[in-house]
């Protein structure tokens, strides 16, 4: 926070004087989220009471006029009329803003008198309307607003948040509350994942079966309709789920997006994810049968001509100059099957089913262009051949956005592991069931959405970022709201705020008080769990493990044991990193500095065991998708967390693990461990049993024995399981088979020998 020298000078002369001025005066009172580029702060407020008038030029009347409703003023009045009523007032003022500048670009200037607000577009004021409004949220006495001065404009253009509304539906109002905090945060883009299997919900005059059935499913809840046939129903009928929005209604809230300077983009899935059109239009399925497979059949003309249709009264209902037509997870098996498929292939001379799916994609590209729109798909429309002028949102990570920055192409980044909001935002155990996962409120603050393999020219290509919440254990309003916020708040700043500005310690102050405005908003966020992460590194040179503990807590006083016993209030307090020999379990707590009680108590076994440091051959290979630290992973001394994401945890797909470990020498061995997961959202399920042999000579190995798997897969719940054996032996290879009998994931995090 930069503060004026002249200003802290007087801050020097008064702590002279008076050190507790100091004090008060140089807590920060501007918090805003995201950062803007300069914040000055000034002493004094500016008294903002309902009679407050407001003042616009002209060209800014439109936004002075919402600024006015959302505050509850009295409507603005040209700023060429008298302002000299003596009563503190807000000026909406146009001014000249360097050609350089973006359109998004403010000046804020608050003095005890007046407010005044400068920009060159209406983007601009719009954007500044919203920090006002936001920085009288933030005041506990809303009345006083702190002098100061904001200077500000944004790190990208696009900063947008996605919603499924297929897995789960959310009605209009909701949707507009929604709006309306992205608009106080500055994201400008709304994604609206309008279709998907589990339910259409788009009206589309020329085909009212999308919306009589295809809206309509027989399972409230996405996880029985999914286990249960995954059937619709119709509308009207008294098992009915779903819903959907009339176009009158989705151009209202277009209009309603707009006025708040956010642009809703349709999204209308093809040529996968299709299911409930081709329960409805069989004919456009390669079998011709309904819930025969979820993908348009592309060798058929009716498709296009479907596509054609559907997008013809999008293009009416959104004026955005993008249109998104999904492009993710097409599973190509009926195509390969399937008579029309390959004689499109033929006849247009494509290499493969990959190329067909581009086929599809670029004729949908032609289509679009030629209605001087965009076209904007996921990462596997790269897959095939990049249509020109395509632009990548970038989700399995961001391979697919980089490379199709190098080709010169527009980019989103959305990777995964920083922008799904459905993931768990803490340890399970406290959480509503959600997909898997581990995304923390600190790691959407973390991310950069340009990678450092880019060059400048390159890198101009990321226009944005965004966040995707997928639905299918989320499903109300409130829940949504909970996994929604605060991450979309760290978005907010991952999106607008440059580089240079970011400050993750910073932002968790600010942070603080933003709690107060989502409460003013009755938004229903995520609090910081008392529970802390504790993860740690093996250090094989001194043989020791390296054990950070963090927490979302605001400044907590941690305190730790590493002898297993539960903290108390004399135990050491955590500074920085602890180092740890041998077996060690780790546990730490919170002190409630109200109470003098510690909080739950948070635990991590660390070891250095009898086979860290061992050669690990790997029979089958581990998925390349969940590598971890590769041969190293199942020895670093090192168990997971409760997520598979955090790179303890080695993924094995499709087949059995089946691995064979040389310890460094010769050993007793009284017993041997491996920890397996299931969580079976993501399909990570607990092996059929574990099997165990060892050996002195690695040739003649005892007969294997057999730990049974006892967890039900009906358990969806993150459950981790050690598989035990007494071994009793002195031992210098061990084999361990875990078949994958659900053909899903497997996930181990070390094998512990002792
Ligand atoms: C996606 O998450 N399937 C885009």
């Amino acid at each position: 926070m930069k503060k004026i020298a002249s200003f802290a000078f007087i801050l020097f002369i008064q702590c002279c004087v008076c050190p507790f001025i100091l004090k008060s005066q140089d807590i920060q009172r501007i918090n805003l989220i995201p950062q803007p580029q300069l914040v000055i702060e000034n002493k004094g407020s500016f008294l903002w009471t309902g009679k407050t008038p407001v003042y616009a030029d002209p060209v800014f009347q439109k936004v002075a006029q919402l600024f006015t409703e959302q505050a509850a003023l009295s409507a603005p009045r040209p700023a060429s009329s008298n302002m000299n009523t003596g009563i503190p007032a807000i000026v909406f003022r146009k001014q000249k803003f360097p050609d350089t500048a973006s359109a998004e670009s403010y000046k804020i200037t608050i003095k005890q008198k007046q407010v005044d607000i400068l920009a060159a577009t209406e983007l601009g004021a719009l954007r500044a309307m919203f920090t006002i409004l936001q920085l009288r949220l933030l005041q506990t006495e809303q009345s006083l607003i702190p002098c100061g001065e904001i200077t500000d404009a944004p790190r990208f253009t696009y900063r947008g948040l996605h919603l499924d509304v297929s897995r789960n539906f959310f009605p209009i109002p909701f949707l507009e509350k929604l709006l309306d905090m992205m608009a106080l945060y500055k994201l400008n883009t709304f994604h609206w994942h309008l279709t998907d299997g589990p339910g259409w919900r788009l009206e589309i005059k020329k085909y009212p079966q999308l919306t009589k059935k295809a809206a309509w499913r027989t399972h409230n809840s996405w996880k029985e309709w999914w286990n249960n046939g995954r059937l619709y129903s119709a509308e009207g009928a008294p098992d009915a789920y779903g819903g959907y929005y009339t176009q009158q209604q989705a151009k209202a809230l277009v209009s309603y997006a707009a006025r708040r300077g956010i642009t809703i983009i349709p999204e209308i899935e093809m040529p996968g994810h299709a299911e409930e059109v081709l329960a409805v239009l069989p004919g456009l399925a390669c079998s011709g049968k309904p819930y025969t497979q979820g993908e348009f059949c592309i060798g058929n003309d009716s498709t296009f001509v479907f596509m054609e249709d559907v997008l013809n009264e999008v293009m009416q209902v959104f004026p955005s100059s993008y249109i998104h037509i999904g492009g993710d997870e097409v599973d190509k098996k009926a195509w390969k099957e399937c008579p029309k498929c390959q004689s499109r292939i033929t006849m247009e001379h494509l290499k493969d089913e990959h190329e067909l799916q581009s086929y599809a994609i670029h004729r949908m590209d032609t289509f679009l262009t030629a209605h001087g729109r965009k076209l904007l798909g996921w990462d596997e429309i790269l897959e095939g051949g990049l249509t020109p002028g395509a632009t990548v949102m970038s989700w399995r990570g961001e391979a697919g956005g980089i490379a199709a920055a190098k080709m010169g192409q527009d980019v989103i980044m959305t990777p995964g592991a920083y922008c799904y909001f459905d993931a768990y935002q803490a340890n399970p155990a406290s959480q509503p069931e959600a997909i898997g996962g581990f995304l923390p409120v600190a790691k959407v603050y973390g991310y950069d959405p340009v990678p450092n393999s880019l060059t400048s020219t390159e890198a101009s290509h990321i226009k944005g970022v965004q966040a995707n919440v997928w639905t299918e254990y989320i499903p109300t309003a409130e829940h949504l709201e909970y996994m929604i916020f605060p991450r979309m708040l760290a978005l907010s700043e991952v999106s607008w705020t440059s580089l240079q500005q970011k400050d993750w310690n910073n932002f968790q102050g600010r942070l603080q008080h933003h709690y107060l405005l989502m409460q003013r908003r009755f938004i229903n966020y995520y609090r910081p769990m008392p529970v802390l992460d504790i993860s740690s590194v093996s250090d094989t040179i001194g043989k020791i493990s390296r054990v950070t503990i963090s927490s979302e807590q605001f400044k907590p006083e941690i305190h730790f044991t590493t002898n297993g016993s539960d903290p108390v209030k004399g135990s050491p307090i955590y500074m920085a990193p602890i180092e740890v020999k041998g077996i060690a379990t780790i546990k730490a707590a919170i002190l409630n500095p109200v109470t003098g009680k510690m909080g739950p108590v948070s635990a991590r076994q660390t070891a250095y065991h009898k086979a860290v440091g061992a050669s690990v051959k790997y029979n089958l290979p581990f998925s390349n998708s969940y590598v971890a630290l590769r041969e190293y992973t199942l020895v670093n001394g090192q168990t997971g967390s409760f997520t598979y994401g955090d790179g303890q945890w080695q993924g094995f797909e499709g087949n059995d693990m089946d691995i064979t470990i040389e310890l460094q020498q010769l050993s007793d061995v009284n017993k041997i461990a491996v920890n397996f997961m299931q969580i079976t959202g993501p399909g990570v399920y607990m092996p059929a049993y574990v099997e165990y042999s060892w050996s002195k000579d690695g040739k003649n190995f005892s007969s294997p024995v057999r730990i049974a798997n006892i967890v039900p897969e009906t358990e969806s719940k993150l459950v981790i399981k050690p598989f035990e054996v007494m071994v009793n032996d002195k031992v210098k290879f061990i084999r361990i088979k875990a078949p994958n009998d659900k053909h899903a994931f497997l996930f181990a995090d070390e094998v512990l020998v002792n």
